[in-house]
C-alpha cells in the first residue's frame, strides 16, 4: 500500500498511525468483554499474602507484555482495589469500567512491537466482589480457592482473560505458617518462613497458560510427592476436611495420576507439560472439577462412592485438549468437553468396563428426544449449555461417530495430529474438521452437519447401515 501511504510531510518518511486505545474485549463470540486488544502478555508474575481468617488478598502482579499496536490506553481485567500502576517505570493513570474492567492510561505511549511492563498493585476481599452476577472466589473453612471456568482471574490478578492470550506463570503467595498454598507447575524453592507467622510457596508454570487454567488453593492439605519414569514432579494434594472415606477413594484415584497420563500419552502424544499432580478440595466447597495446567483440582464429592479414575482420566486429558490446545473462542468449548469425555470412553474400553461403542449405544437409548443434549448443538451450545450435555456426551459421541467413518488408524492419527498442530496454541471446530477430512481423505460434511451443527437428534451412522 505504499501509494497510499501516509508520509511525513516532505520527507517520505512512513508516519506512524496515530496513538489508538486497546479495546476492552479481545473478539470472542460468546464473551465479547473477555480479555483485550493491544497487547499481547508473555508472563505474569504474582506474588500475593492471603489471609483465611480475613479472607483478605493483598499484592502486585507484574505483568510483561508487548504493544501490538500504538497504545495509548489499554484494559485488564480484574475486580480487587487497586492501589497503583506503573507502566514502564511511570505512575499511570486507571479507572473501572463495568463490572471487570480497568482502564489504564500510561505516562507515555507505548509504541507497535514495544515492551509493556505493567505494576499493579492491589488488596480486597475477594468473596465479597461480585462480576457477571457472581464470585468466583470461593472461601473454604480452612482457606479459600481460585478455581473456575471461564470466569476466575479477575478475582485474584488483573491480566488479559482469554485462552488466546497465554503466558508463562509465577505466583507466589505467603500464607500463615502451617497452611498450604498450592498453584500450577513446579515450585522453584521450597516454601520459606518470610515474617512471624506467614509462610511464602512459590510456583511456576514453564509452558504457555491459559488465564483460567491458572489456580490458587490454600488450606490444610495433605501433601505427597513423588516422581515418574521419566523424572517429572508430581505434586498431589488432599485436603484434610476429607472424611476418612472420602480421603481413601480420592487417593486410590489420584495416585494413579503418573500412570493414567502415561497411558493417555500413548493416545494423545507426549505430555505436554512439566509436572503432574492433582488436588482434591475439602467437602462442601466446589462441585466440580477443574483441568487447571498441570494439576487439576477435584470436588471430594467425586470420591463419595470410592475410587473414581474416571475424572482423573477426564481432567488429565483436558491438558491435551483444552490447556495445550485450547479454544480459540469460547463457542468452541466441544473441543475441550467432547474430547477429554470421550478419553473417558476409551478408559472404559480398556480395562474392560464397556466399550466406546457400548457407551455410544447406552447414550444415544437413554436421552430422551427432547433432552438438551438434541435441542443443542455442540458446535455453537450458547453461555447457557456452556458445560452441558451436548458439549459434554453428544461431544464425544461424534468422535465415536468419527472414529467409526474414518477407522482407527486415521482416528487416532487425526488426535495425535491435532495435539502436535496446536500444541500451546488454539484451534477451532473449523480447523479440527477440516484436518479429519484431510487425514482419512473422507468428505465428512454431512457427519459434522448433523452431530455438530444441528439441533437435533441425528441418525448414526453405524444405525442406519445396520438397518433391516
Ligand atoms: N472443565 C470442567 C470439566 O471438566 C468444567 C468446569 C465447569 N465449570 C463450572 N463452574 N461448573 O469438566
Ligand atoms: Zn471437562
Amino acid at each position: 500500500m505504499a501509494a497510499t501511504a501516509l508520509t511525513l510531510a516532505g520527507t517520505g518518511v512512513p508516519a506512524q498511525a496515530a496513538p489508538a486505545p486497546g479495546g476492552p474485549g479481545i473478539g470472542d463470540t460468546y464473551y465479547p468483554d473477555y480479555g483485550n486488544s493491544g497487547y499481547d502478555v508473555g508472563h505474569y508474575d504474582i506474588r500475593l499474602r492471603y489471609t483465611p481468617a480475613t479472607d483478605k488478598l493483598t499484592g502486585t502482579t507484574t505483568i510483561l507484555a508487548t504493544a501490538t499496536q500504538d497504545l495509548n490506553r489499554f484494559n485488564l481485567d480484574f475486580v480487587l482495589d487497586v492501589s497503583s500502576i506503573y507502566v514502564n517505570n511511570r505512575p499511570a493513570t486507571f479507572a473501572r469500567e463495568g463490572d471487570h474492567e480497568l482502564v489504564v492510561t500510561p505516562a507515555r505511549t507505548v509504541s507497535t512491537g514495544g515492551a509493556m511492563t505493567v505494576v499493579v498493585q492491589y488488596s480486597g476481599v475477594p468473596s465479597t466482589k461480585v462480576a457477571a452476577g457472581f464470585t468466583a472466589w470461593t472461601k473454604t473453612a480452612d482457606g479459600a480457592l481460585a478455581i473456575g471456568e471461564p470466569e476466575i482471574a479477575w478475582w485474584w490478578f488483573p491480566s488479559n482473560d482469554h485462552p488466546t492470550d497465554k503466558a508463562t506463570f509465577d505466583v507466589s503467595v505467603a500464607v500463615p505458617t502451617g497452611v498450604e498454598a498450592i498453584s500450577n507447575g513446579t515450585m522453584p524453592r521450597p516454601p520459606v518462613q518470610e515474617s512471624l507467622g506467614y509462610t511464602r510457596w512459590s510456583w511456576r508454570s514453564l509452558k504457555p497458560q491459559a488465564t483460567y487454567l491458572a489456580f490458587l488453593t490454600v488450606g490444610q492439605y495433605d501433601i505427597a510427592t513423588d516422581t515418574t519414569a521419566n523424572g517429572q514432579t508430581v505434586y498431589n494434594a488432599y485436603s484434610q476436611l476429607l472424611t476418612p472415606e472420602l480421603r481413601d477413594g480420592a487417593r486410590a484415584s489420584v495416585e494413579r495420576t503418573a500412570e493414567i497420563t502415561d497411558w493417555e500419552s500413548t493416545i494423545f502424544g507426549p505430555w505436554p507439560f512439566e509436572a503432574r499432580g492433582g488436588v482434591v478440595l475439602p467437602p462442601g466447597s466446589i462441585s466440580f472439577a477443574l483441568e487447571n495446567q498441570t494439576r487439576p483440582n477435584f470436588a471430594a464429592s467425586f470420591f463419595r462412592r470410592g475410587a473414581n479414575t474416571s475424572v482423573v482420566v477426564h481432567e488429565n486429558a483436558h491438558q491435551w485438549f483444552g490447556d495445550s490446545v485450547s479454544v480459540a473462542d469460547w463457542q468452541h468449548i466441544w473441543l475441550n468437553e467432547g474430547f477429554a469425555s470421550y478419553a473417558e470412553w476409551l478408559w472404559s474400553e480398556k480395562n474392560d468396563e464397556g466399550t466406546a461403542q457400548d457407551i455410544f449405544d447406552y447414550l444415544y437409548a437413554t436421552y430422551p428426544d427432547d433432552a438438551s443434549i438434541w435441542t443443542t448443538a455442540p458446535a455453537d451450545p450458547g453461555t447457557a449449555e456452556l458445560f452441558g450435555d451436548a458439549v459434554y456426551d453428544r461431544g464425544a459421541m461424534t468422535l465415536h461417530q468419527l472414529r467409526v467413518a474414518v477407522g482407527d488408524d486415521a482416528f487416532f492419527e487425526i488426535l495425535r495430529t491435532w495435539t502436535a498442530d496446536h500444541r500451546y496454541g488454539n484451534g477451532t471446530t473449523a480447523e479440527f474438521t477440516a484436518l479429519a477430512e484431510k487425514i482419512s481423505g473422507q468428505d465428512l460434511n454431512a457427519l459434522f452437519q448433523a452431530w455438530l451443527y444441528t439441533p437435533s437428534k441425528p441418525v448414526p451412522a453405524s444405525k442406519s447401515l445396520t438397518k433391516p
